[in-house]
C-alpha cells in the first residue's frame, strides 16, 4: 500500500473512540523507527514533517519518495500518513507538489478573516488532489521549530468558520503547548475542547503538544473529539537518553560500535519503544 491520506483513518478512529497517533520525522532513523513500531503493532500513523525538518531531509519531493520507497523495502501494510506540520502557505504548496498526502496548513498567526482564505484556497487545491487537511485555529504554545507561541485557548465561533470549509481535522489550542510542559502549566481546558466539538459537529480534533501531557487528560481528550495526537519531544528525549547511555557505556570504543549504524541503533530502538507506548495510550493498536 502507497501513502493515504488520513481521512479514513481519522474516521474510524472518531467512530471506535481511539486517537491515530502522528509522529514528527527528524531523521532518516526516525522514518525507520515509526514505520516498523506501526507495522509491529498493526497501528495505522501519521508522519508528520515540520519545515526545520523539510529543510534537512532534503525537501518534500525527497521525503516523500524516502518513505514510500522505505514502505516497499520493508514491507509496511499499515495505512501510513505523510503529513506536513504546521505549514507555512507556502510550504504546503510545496508539500502538495512534492506528493504528501495530507497537509497541514497552520494560519493560526494571521487575522481569523486571512486564516479563512488561506485555509480555503488550500482546501481548493487539496480537495482535487485527495490530500487531507489540518487547519489550526488559536496558537498553540511553545517553541517548535523557531515557531514560538503562547498557549491559548481557540474561539469555538472560529473553529466553527474554518471547519465550514470543509477541513478534514482541527487543531484548536486549549493550553497545550509544544516541548515541556512547565511545572505550574494549568492542564488542557476541557470545556473549552467540548465547545469546540459542539461548534464542529463531528470534525476530527487534533491535539497537538502531546508530550508531556498526563495520560489522564490524553484519554478525556479523546474522549472528548481528539482522534489525533501529535507527539514530537517524547520521541527526541527518548532518542537522546539511548544515545547517551551508549556513549557512556563506552560502546562506540569497542570494536565496530564507533560506525553511525551502530551508534544510532539505541535511539531508533527507543523511538520506536516510546512510538508503541503512545499508540497504546491512543488506542489505535490492532487498528490498522
Ligand atoms: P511535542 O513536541 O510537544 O510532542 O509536540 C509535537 C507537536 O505538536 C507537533 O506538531
Amino acid at each position: 500500500m502507497g501513502l493515504v491520506n488520513a481521512k479514513e483513518m481519522l474516521s474510524k478512529a472518531k467512530a471506535g473512540h481511539y486517537a491515530v497517533g502522528h509522529f514528527n520525522l527528524n531523521n532518516m532513523e526516525s522514518v525507520r523507527a515509526f514505520l516498523l513500531a506501526a507495522q509491529q503493532v498493526q497501528s495505522p500513523i501519521i508522519l508528520g514533517v515540520s519545515g526545520g525538518t523539510a529543510k534537512y531531509m532534503g525537501g518534500y519531493r525527497t521525503i516523500a519518495d524516502m518513505v514510500s520507497d522505505f514502505m516497499d523495502f520493508l514491507e509496511i501494510t499499515v495505512p501510513v500518513c505523510l503529513h506536513v506540520d504546521h505549514g507555512t502557505f507556502e510550504e504546503a504548496l510545496s508539500a502538495i507538489e512534492g506528493g504528501f498526502s495530507s497537509v497541514m496548513f497552520d494560519g493560526s498567526k494571521y487575522s481569523i478573516e486571512e486564516n479563512v482564505e488561506k485555509t480555503k484556497y488550500i482546501v481548493g487545491l487539496c480537495r482535487d488532489r485527495n490530500i487531507s487537511v489540518e487547519a489550526e485555529v488559536g496558537a498553540i504554545g511553545g517553541e517548535e521549530d523557531g515557531h514560538i507561541a503562547m498557549g491559548e485557548c481557540a474561539d469555538p465561533k472560529e473553529c466553527r468558520a474554518i471547519a465550514d470549509l470543509g477541513v478534514d481535522m482541527l487543531a484548536a489550542g486549549i493550553g497545550n503547548i509544544h516541548g515541556k510542559y512547565p511545572a505550574d502549566w494549568k492542564g488542557l481546558n476541557f470545556d473549552v475542547l467540548a465547545a469546540i466539538q459542539r461548534e464542529t459537529k463531528d470534525l476530527p480534533l487534533v491535539l497537538h503538544g502531546g508530550s508531556g501531557i498526563p495520560d489522564e487528560m490524553v484519554k478525556k481528550a479523546i474522549e472528548l473529539g481528539v482522534c489525533k495526537v501529535n507527539v514530537n519531544t517524547e520521541c527526541q528525549l527518548a532518542f537522546a537518553e539511548a544515545t547517551r547511555e551508549y556513549i557512556e557505556e563506552g560502546k562506540d570504543q569497542q570494536g565496530k560500535g564507533f560506525t553511525p549504524r551502530a551508534m544510532l541503533a539505541p535511539g531508533l530502538e527507543a523511538t520506536k519503544k516510546k512510538c508503541i507506548e503512545k499508540m497504546e495510550l491512543f488506542g489505535s493498536i490492532g487498528k490498522a
